[in-house]
């Protein structure tokens, strides 16, 4: 039997799609942090591990935005660059990163105060997690999830952020006519990502009937992740999926 001060059980074996990493963070995230995180960073309270989401907790747009809006949620955003550029281009949305790295959610704050986005908030998540037991069935208009990590191993596949399981989730947090946005510099996780979703009736590839592939968004900005997959040659794979009504 575990003592009390033994993690539960199943916090062993849920399978994320993220590894634990030090949070250490730089002289410049900790001012960040302690100088933004009390306006941008969306608290959560957690169940057995610190990127879960526990139960119970509503979401309601006028408590975290103070106005109901268009709902864009990106998960795994990183440093923030691509939330930033995207959210500045669209002021009538409500636009909420999920990532659970808290250094890259610090850097990201130091990005959002300097542009003063109002209509973005950050949580210090599993995004996944935060979708299943926080985010409403039918609520989202958007969902991004740019670069994710491609777990390249056979044995590691099933931690890959774009499986049947997620999709399925996604697939039902999306409202009718909302879209999901992937990008990957990786061609065997973008036909994977074609596969997993191309075998779900209820989301649609907006551009099937031009080869499958969407065009690169001018809204992203290239970042540390894009570039490496350019830098070595890899073709970047845009993928739209639109939810069918
Ligand atoms: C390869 S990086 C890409 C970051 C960013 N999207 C970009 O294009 O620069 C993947 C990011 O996703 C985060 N991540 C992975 N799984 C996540 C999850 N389930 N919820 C939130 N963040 C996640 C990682 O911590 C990492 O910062």
């Amino acid at each position: 039997m575990p003592g009390p001060a033994s993690p539960l059980p199943h916090a062993h074996r849920e399978i994320v799609s993220f590894v634990r990493r030090s949070t250490r963070m730089s002289e410049s995230q900790v001012r960040n942090w302690d100088a933004h995180h009390a306006t941008w960073v969306v608290p959560l309270a957690h169940r057995a591990t610190s990127t879960s989401v526990a139960d119970g907790q509503l979401f309601d747009q006028d408590v975290v935005w103070g106005r109901t809006a268009p709902l864009w949620l990106e998960i795994g955003t990183g440093n923030g660059e691509a939330c930033v550029a995207i959210a500045g281009r669209h002021p009538e949305v409500n636009y909420l990163g999920f990532e659970v790295f808290k250094p890259s959610v610090a850097s990201a704050l130091g990005l959002v105060a300097r542009e003063g986005l109002g209509n973005v908030r950050l949580a210090e998540v599993d995004g996944v997690d935060a979708l299943r037991h926080w985010i409403p069935s039918g609520s989202v208009d958007r969902l991004i999830t740019f670069f994710p990590d491609p777990w390249h191993k056979a044995r590691h596949h099933k931690r890959r952020l774009v499986n049947p399981t997620t999709a399925e989730l996604i697939a039902d947090r999306l409202r009718p006519g909302g879209s999901w946005h992937l990008a990957t510099d990786w061609e065997d996780y973008a036909v994977h990502m074609r596969e997993v979703l191309d075998d779900r009736t209820d989301l649609v590839n907006a551009y099937a009937d031009t080869g499958g592939w969407a065009p690169r968004p001018d809204e992203r900005p290239v970042t540390r992740f894009e570039q490496r997959g350019l830098d070595a040659g890899r073709t970047i794979r845009d993928l739209v999926y639109v939810r069918a009504s």
